[in-house]
């Protein structure tokens, strides 16, 4: 059976996976945690956590809150700084036979140039993805993915910084997230991941105030699984770069759901914090799907829906 997955078809290196099973940005680490668990170097590929110029504490506790189906988190960010990642996480994976994508976040289109410049070339990183999910704190505080000028801005700032493959990862938080997607894609983007979390937030009764640290967070997990997949399927049908599908995803059905609306690989997120191998165990559970149903290629299936 073939798994393999092409992530950038347009990029002259290209980037391609053994099989479409990725980790979700902030929810794996740095793919260090999580290999003494399993054999992670069985995936697809590692997205890091997000990464800025400087370090950060993140956001003020409590920062994390359970919802039927789900949960809201307002990490903020929390990250050791991209000096730090190179110095002391990039040789780490430079031995590792799974590619790692970088997920970069700022808050000027000149913060990602300057991610994306310091990235390029750094033995151990196979792509780039860029969260636009972030304030633009030129533009008062407006999330970068919610405006299609201000998603293509970064991403051809990032384009143009960077040889590597560049992933943009949208924001559900717009009015119709396929300008957004088309935009980004003429901008450059070798593939986009969607979806980041949804806004959201939660009110303790007791004390009467909100339940989260900075008041309002991002919902992800299986909650949101229908509003990613419809997503996914929109955003798919209008352009013609792959598409990456996360938000929900705990099963092999789940994410063979997003294949069938058109993903070409998929990322496992807040499932990962029940169970650390949910990754490979949807993995395993695409294999016997397409045994049983005596599929040889994944490609076959993608977009089938
Ligand atoms: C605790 C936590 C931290 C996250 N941190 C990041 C991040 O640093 N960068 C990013 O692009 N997305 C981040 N995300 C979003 C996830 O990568 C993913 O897009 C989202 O959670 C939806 O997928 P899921 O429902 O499978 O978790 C984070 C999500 C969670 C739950």
């Amino acid at each position: 059976m073939n798994l393999a997955a092409q992530l950038a078809p347009r990029h002259p290196q290209g980037l391609l996976l053994n099989n479409p099973v990725m980790t979700a940005s902030g929810t794996f680490g740095y793919g260090t945690e999580y290999s003494q668990m399993f054999d992670i170097q069985k995936l697809g590929a590692i997205v890091c956590k997000g990464t800025t110029l400087e370090p950060r504490d993140g956001n003020p506790q409590p920062r994390l809150a359970e919802t039927a189906s789900g949960m809201l988190n307002s990490i903020g960010l929390e990250n050791i700084g991209i000096d730090a990642l190179i110095k002391e996480k990039a040789p780490i994976w430079a031995g590792w036979q799974v590619p790692v994508i970088v997920n970069i976040a700022g808050e000027t289109v000149d913060d990602y140039s300057r991610l994306a410049d310091k990235l390029d070339g750094v033995a151990g990183i196979s792509g780039l993805e860029v969260n636009i999910s972030c304030p633009n704190i030129k533009a008062g505080g407006a999330e970068f993915g919610t405006n299609p000028d201000s998603a293509a801005e970064v991403t051809a700032a990032v384009r143009k910084a960077t040889s590597l493959p560049v992933l943009v990862k949208l924001t559900p938080n717009t009015s119709d997230i396929t300008k957004v997607a088309s935009a980004v894609a003429e901008a450059g983007a070798d593939a986009l991941s969607l979806i980041n979390t949804l806004n959201g937030m939660a009110i303790d009764i007791t004390r009467r105030r909100p339940l989260l640290g900075n008041v309002t967070g991002g919902l992800s997990g299986p909650a949101i699984k229908p509003v990613a997949l419809y997503m996914v399927y929109k955003v798919a049908g209008v352009v013609d770069i792959p598409v990456i599908g996360c938000g929900g995803i705990t099963t092999a059905s789940d994410a063979l759901e997003f294949i069938m609306a058109g993903a070409s690989a998929i990322q496992v997120g807040t499932a990962s914090f029940t169970n650390p191998r949910t990754p490979l165990d949807v993995l395993e559970g695409i294999e016997q799907f397409m045994k049983k149903e005596g599929i040889d290629k994944l490609t076959d299936l993608i977009g089938i829906a």
